[in-house]
């Protein structure tokens, strides 16, 4: 090696050991005679320092070095001179006195500063992102990311899984998204899809015996993406025989998730038992299947309260057979005009109308607080007028508000008036310092319908997929009110984020193919996509459920990130392009012909 010690594990114990390093030029200051590097390798940085009067031959190289130059440098590790040793640097109390130095590689100027902390424009990021890798931020989510897939390989090794790899070409395998496909060279105008997860396959594998399986799994998914969301992603996907009941694998994910914070993030908050919450529930309370926990702001239902009021945006919504809920932003009542007008506008970016707030003015004399105090002068409201006194306390006890708080109201359709809320929900949170960055707030939603009706096209699609089976008992409402079946799925949950979901499964043939006849497939079309599966049902499939979380999700939350391109070495942009290889890209004609393929138009 060029190399026999790391620059970040020097430290006291290694006084007057002559060390050889390599690194990269992390930042270089030259005092006129001596010229101070701080050099960088992955383990850290540590100060050489080359004297022309004891080396002159390594000062004449220090001279010409600059940020990001490769050097490998040989030199005797030494305490630094009193008053000059560095408390913020882990290897602040040394220094080594260079002996010979030698420029690996010399480098560019880099486009954006590697060596500080500065935004760069995420573009520039990732068209060098061999460069922005090299940040201490980046190798440390990288570093992070490592550890968390390792702590859940011998955790689930512990417990007795194996790991096994499911292809890349497979069959479609349905998730809700569209596939990207691969086209067949040897057989023309046939496909592969990249698996949108390896669902199919681990079933397969229950149903081959292996009773308790995992995979690192790599999903490919063309869908809209987010900050959340890329086309190519990464789960821990894992499946097991004879579960009884979905608190068999919650309660093995409670253990997993728990043991890894303390483990691997030991300074953040978790909470236990992660609360199992059911579906409708969140909604109302949360407007989002995927809720914050770590604060309040809970959403009430006052459309009972509401729905005969003159104010025709509540009682025309109630009519309609909509809702009517708000929430208590506390101690907003002085909101001024603009920031009201902001929450209207966020409002209508989720397709509601815009929203009513009413403002519950602190009484002038301090001390004389609750509702029973509030008069019709400390209402401050759009719809005011039209909202007596008595209606206004009412929607105050219901939402829990006092003099001194804002009430924010939205009325509409259901999902609207959710989503709606929901997001309203949130951004007060944010505003009023309610994200607490060291609290992992998870929870397990439970009792999702199996099924949702797609308005537009008049048909039924699984709220999870479907595979997953109903609750007990339920089955005959397939046929009678398939709206009202709820499936044995689950959703793990954290800060707002959704990291995982699952699902205990259909193993027979006759439930499967009785769900895949209300999706709309005739029973030929059945056979001839999911054929494999139906067969297999028949061959002694075990009683079995799994649940798969993505794990760059589960990275950027432990490593605080603001999205997943943070965790993942070589992301796509929102609009799934690759910055730095320019894909996708353009191929020779040779090779298009090759794959039967013609672009059209062309
Ligand atoms: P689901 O579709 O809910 O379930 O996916 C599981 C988890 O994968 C993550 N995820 C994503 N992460 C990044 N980018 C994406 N485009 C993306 N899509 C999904 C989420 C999500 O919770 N086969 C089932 C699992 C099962 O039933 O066992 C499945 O894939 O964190």
């Amino acid at each position: 090696m060029l190399k026999n010690h790391n620059c970040g594990e020097l430290g006291a114990k290694h006084i007057e050991r002559e060390v050889t390093l390599a690194g990269w030029v992390h930042r270089r200051r030259d005092h006129g005679g001596l010229v101070f590097i701080d050099l960088r390798d992955r383990s850290g940085l540590v100060q050489v320092v080359f004297n022309p009067e004891t080396s002159p031959a390594s000062h004449v190289v220090a001279r010409e070095l600059r940020n990001e130059y490769v050097l490998m440098v040989t030199g005797q590790v030494s305490g630094r001179p009193a008053g000059t040793e560095n408390p913020r640097m882990a290897t602040g109390e040394i220094e080594v006195l260079v002996k010979h130095a030698e420029i690996l590689n010399p480098s560019k100027t880099p486009p954006f500063y590697i060596n500080e902390e500065v935004e760069v424009d995420e573009a520039l990021r990732l068209q060098y992102r061999y460069l922005d890798l090299r940040r201490p931020r980046m190798q440390d989510n990288l570093t992070l990311r490592y550890r968390i897939t390792k702590f859940i390989r011998d955790f689930l090794d512990e417990k007795d899984f194996i790991e096994i790899e499911t292809p890349i070409l497979i069959k479609s395998t349905p998730e809700g998204a569209r596939d990207y496909l691969v086209p067949s060279r040897l057989y023309p105008g046939k496909f592969y899809a990249l698996p949108q997860s390896p669902q199919q396959l681990k079933q397969l594998l229950m149903v081959a015996g292996y009773e308790r399986y995992f995979q690192i799994a790599r999903c490919f998914r063309d869908e809209d993406l987010r900050a959340d969301r890329q086309p190519e992603f990464t789960q821990l996907d894992l499946e097991m025989s004879f579960v009884n009941e979905e608190e068999d694998i919650l309660i093995l994910m409670e253990e997993l998730f728990v043991e890894m914070v303390a483990r691997l993030t030991p300074e953040k908050k978790v909470n236990r038992p992660f609360p199992r919450l059911p579906y409708r529930e969140v909604m109302l309370k949360y407007g989002s299947d995927k809720p914050d926990l770590r604060y309040g702001l809970d959403i009430s239902d006052i459309s009972d309260l509401v729905k005969d009021s003159e104010f025709g945006v509540f009682s025309r919504a109630v009519s309609e057979g909509g809702y009517v809920r708000a929430f208590t932003a506390t101690g907003c009542a002085g909101y001024s005009r603009r920031q009201l007008d902001e929450l209207g506008e966020l409002a209508r970016t989720y397709g509601a109308s815009g929203v009513i707030t009413i403002s519950l003015q602190a009484p002038e004399v301090a001390g004389i607080g609750g509702l029973e105090s509030l008069t019709q002068e400390m209402v401050r409201s759009a719809a005011a007028r039209f909202l007596s006194l008595d209606l206004v306390k009412s929607v105050a006890r219901r939402s829990g508000a006092a003099p001194g708080d804002l009430i924010i109201i939205v009325a509409g359709p259901q999902i609207i008036v959710e989503r709606t809320l929901g997001s309203l929900r949130q951004e007060m949170a944010g505003r009023l310092g309610l994200l607490d960055p060291d609290v992992f707030s998870f929870a397990f939603v439970v009792g999702f319908p199996l099924l949702e009706w797609k308005e537009q096209e008049s048909r039924w699609e699984p709220m999870h997929h479907m595979f997953t089976t109903p609750q007990e008992g339920q089955i005959p409402l397939l046929d009678s009110d398939p709206g009202k079946v709820q499936g044995k799925h689950y959703d793990l949950v954290c800060n707002g984020y959704e990291l995982g979901g699952g699902s205990i499964r259909i193993h027979t043939r006759e439930l499967q193919e009785k769900i895949f006849g209300l999706l709309g497939y005739s029973p030929e079309d059945a056979h001839e996509r999911f054929g494999h599966m139906l067969d297999a049902f028949e061959y002694g499939a075990p009683p079995h459920g799994g649940i798969a979380f993505g794990l760059d999700r589960v990275a950027m939350i432990m490593a605080g990130a603001p999205n997943i391109r943070e965790v993942i070495p070589f992301p796509k942009t929102q609009s799934a392009t690759d910055l730095m290889t320019d894909s996708p890209s353009s191929v020779p004609e040779q090779q298009l012909a090759e794959l039967h393929i013609k672009i059209a138009g062309e």
